[in-house]
């Protein structure tokens, strides 16, 4: 059963963005599979954990790159956000590794906090990078001149 299920009203229409939180779903759903395989393989968990806690840092730290490039006003509100989630998952990961059971915990975490940033925070940049005429792709860098 897929836990998170990607919807255009999702789409920021930033492709690279967008394409970054459709990973970011992927990997959630792949911690989810992981959880509800009821293995004993903890390797597997431990594995879509890392990949999945990996790649949000890299996602923000590209959000907030942005964010300094283009002088978007709520950067420290944005970063802040960001930071909060990090706290919480760094937390849970703390308890993971004394022998908590967070599964539960963990994926509710991502599913609430995602659909919520998504929809809500990250939408909110959209304007002001438009404003500021960010290609649909913000990271590809511009075309060079053909001498
Ligand atoms: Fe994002
Ligand atoms: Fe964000």
């Amino acid at each position: 059963m897929t836990f998170m299920h990607w919807s255009a009203d999702l789409e920021i229409g930033l492709e690279e963005i967008d394409r970054q939180h459709r990973w970011l779903f992927e990997l959630t759903n792949r911690l989810h599979d992981a959880i509800d395989s009821n293995t004993t393989v903890q390797p597997g968990i431990e594995d879509a954990l890392e990949q999945l806690v990996d790649y949000t840092m890299n996602h923000f730290i590209i959000e907030e790159e942005l964010f300094e490039r283009l002088g978007y006003p709520e950067t420290e509100a944005h970063k802040a956000q960001h930071n909060v989630f990090c706290r919480n998952v760094m937390d849970l990961l703390v308890r993971y590794d004394s022998g908590d059971i967070v599964n539960t915990e963990m994926l509710d975490l991502l599913k609430n906090w995602l659909l919520h940033h998504i929809c809500t925070v990250d939408k909110a940049y959209v304007a002001h990078f438009r404003a500021h005429k960010v290609a649909p792709n913000p990271l590809t860098p511009e075309p060079k001149p053909v001498n």
